[in-house]
Formats: C-alpha cells, sequence, structure tokens
C-alpha cells in the first residue's frame, strides 16, 4: 500500500499560520519532539472537531540538521539546507528552522489553538524563530494587489507535482516544501504604473490575465518561475500568504512552495534572484526583500504516525 502524504495538497484557507523552529540543544528533546510526530494527527482531530467545516489541517516538516538526531541514518535524498543565493543587490538567505509548522484553516482560531497545543506539547525542547499569521486578502490578491495562485495545479496534477514517489521509496507520500518571508516596499510598489507592475508579474492586474507572450518580458515574475524539462513543465503548489502590521508599515508576503524535488523551487529562485540569462532578474525583487529562508522535508502521514517517543 502506498503511503498516504500529509495534507500537503488541502484547499485554499482564509488563515494560516506558519511557525519556524529550532529545537534546543539536549538528548531530553529527542522523545518530546517524537511523540508530538506521533500523536500530531490525534491533536489535530481534537482541535479540529470544534469546528469541522472550519477545515483545520496541519503540516510539519523537518529541517536538514535534524533529521539524523531524530530518525536515523536513512536520510530523504534531496534533504539539504537552504542555500543562499546573492547577486547584484539581491540575497536570498537562507536562516535557522529544524521544524516547520503550516497550519491551515478557514477560523484563525483554529489555526492559534492547534498552534498553542503544539507549543504547549514541544515546551522548552525547541525556540521559535518566526512565526507569522496569514490571512487571505481581496479576490486571493497579495498585497502587492495582484491575485496569486491563479497557475497552480489542482487535483491530480497537484499531487503529482508535490508527492514523491519511486524516485526515493523509502521516502514516497513525502514532499519538500521552501518557505521565505518577504516584506515589500509597497510605496514604491505602488508608485509605479499599473501596466509597469503588470510587465513585473507577467498578467493584467485586474482581470489576472496572463500577458501575451509579444508583451510579456522574458524577466516577469511569471516567465522565470517556469521551468520547462524534456518539454514538460514542471509545477510546484504554492500556497502563499499575505501578512502585516499597517502601523509599523510592515507589508509581507510570506512565500511557501510544496514540490516533489527541492530543484524545481532552486531553479525558479536562482532564475529570479541571478536570471535567466543572468541579469535578466526578477524586478519584483526590487521591491521585495527575503528576510527568512528554509528548506524542509515534509514525511508521509504514514511515517508521522508510526513514530514513537523512545
Ligand atoms: C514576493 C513574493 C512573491 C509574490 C508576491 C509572488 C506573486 C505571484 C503572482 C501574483 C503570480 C501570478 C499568479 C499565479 O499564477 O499565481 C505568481 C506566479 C508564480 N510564482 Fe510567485 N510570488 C512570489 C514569490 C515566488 C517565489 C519565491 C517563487 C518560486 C521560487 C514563485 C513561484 C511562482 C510560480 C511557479 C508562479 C506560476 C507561474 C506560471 O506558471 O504562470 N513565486 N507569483
Amino acid at each position: 500500500m502506498q503511503p498516504s502524504p500529509q495534507p500537503v495538497v488541502a484547499p485554499l484557507t482564509r488563515a494560516a499560520i506558519f511557525l519556524t523552529l529550532t529545537v534546543n540543544p539536549g538528548d531530553a528533546n529527542r522523545p518530546v519532539i517524537r511523540s508530538l510526530c506521533g500523536d500530531l494527527a490525534a491533536l489535530l482531530r481534537a482541535v479540529g472537531f470544534r469546528d469541522l467545516e472550519g477545515n483545520l489541517s496541519c503540516i510539519m516538516g523537518f529541517g536538514s540538521d535534524v533529521w539524523d538526531g531524530l530518525f536515523g541514518l536513512t536520510r530523504p535524498a534531496e534533504l539539504r539546507k537552504f542555500q543562499e543565493i546573492r547577486s547584484g543587490g539581491r540575497h536570498a538567505v537562507s536562516t535557522p528552522g529544524d521544524l516547520f509548522f503550516h497550519i491551515r484553516a478557514k477560523r484563525m482560531d483554529l489555526c492559534f489553538e492547534l498552534e498553542a497545543q503544539i507549543m504547549a506539547r514541544l515546551g522548552g525542547a525547541v525556540s521559535a524563530q518566526d512565526e507569522v499569521h496569514g490571512f487571505r486578502y481581496f479576490d486571493d490578491r497579495d498585497l502587492i494587489g495582484f491575485v496569486d495562485g491563479t497557475e497552480n495545479p489542482t487535483g491530480q496534477a497537484a499531487i503529482d507535482a508535490t508527492v514523491i514517489g519511486d524516485e526515493d521509496a523509502g521516502f514516497a507520500g513525502g514532499s519538500y516544501v521552501i518557505v521565505q518571508k518577504y516584506l515589500h516596499d509597497l510605496a514604491g510598489w505602488n508608485a509605479l504604473p499599473t501596466e509597469a507592475q503588470e510587465r513585473i508579474i507577467g498578467r493584467t492586474k485586474l482581470s489576472d490575465i496572463e500577458l501575451d507572450d509579444a508583451i510579456k518580458p522574458t524577466s516577469a515574475h511569471n516567465a522565470l518561475t517556469t521551468i520547462v524539462e524534456g518539454g514538460r513543465e514542471v509545477k510546484i503548489l504554492r500556497d502563499n500568504m499575505p501578512f502585516g502590521h499597517a502601523a509599523q508599515r510592515e507589508f509581507g508576503t510570506f512565500f511557501i512552495g510544496y514540490s516533489r524535488s527541492p530543484r524545481t523551487i532552486e531553479q525558479m529562485l536562482e532564475n529570479m534572484f541571478i536570471g535567466r540569462p543572468p541579469g535578466n532578474y526578477d524586478k519584483l525583487l526590487d521591491f521585495s526583500r527575503a528576510v527568512t529562508g528554509n528548506l524542509f522535508f515534509v514525511p508521509s502521514a504514514t511515517f508521522m504516525e508510526s513514530v514513537a517517543g523512545d
């Protein structure tokens, strides 16, 4: 029987929490984390049952540095640290992160309650590195005003894009996830004419239609993030969320991309930050700065349930 995946392909929700933690030193922390792995599904059922229509889901991922200590020496084939990229003044930073939780629901209170329960279980075993509460904005737009997520694969195509199969049979049912927290220079972006913004993204702003190839620059965001291998487009699954603190003039997009191989997203990032060809980079980055960057492996739900505390 094929292992069943964690709910990577969950429907888009109104609310989400992105939680990045590091594991504190000390042998006593291993059983604490392992026992949460085994119990996460039950915790999710308990909180989710308070509103079954709230669509609560949770994904747990693991960074390269903690894998061996938690689960032994058999590693997912492509689990590695997020590699930083520097080019021009652009910098895709690589920041600390051992454990990652992507909590989604129609209601923020469900997300928050599950996060609180998870943190109560983990206690002193972990330190928080980053916590972002994301919200769905008008018409699924990001804070730069464009509809975000249109070209996501759906149904079987989403599963094919994200769930590992025979290529790493020991970890079938798993996925990789790359996350980056971006802060926008919204004043600078909003000062651009709409047509200039549209050429940067590669779609129209109001109607969200892809620009014709005759006018779409090769540096458009949706051109540089299109990866074709052997004549076929290799898709990823994104569930970006806006977040911010308006009074502090913080306006952000939390980028989250799931894929079957991290190489696809790494290639997209190289195209965006360095350019394809080099120098032909993504002008969205003139108005967006990455302040975190992590790569995690998301094991199958079957794997998670098999993990026991020591
Ligand atoms: C500042 C952060 C980002 C923002 C605001 C943003 C926004 C957008 C928007 C508005 C679109 C067009 C609509 C759609 O198809 O979803 C798009 C497409 C896309 N983005 Fe991003 N994005 C960001 C970062 C990234 C990153 C870091 C990657 C990958 C490394 C990425 C990968 C993609 C892909 C694959 C598409 C679809 C391309 C296509 O097939 O047409 N994005 N993004």
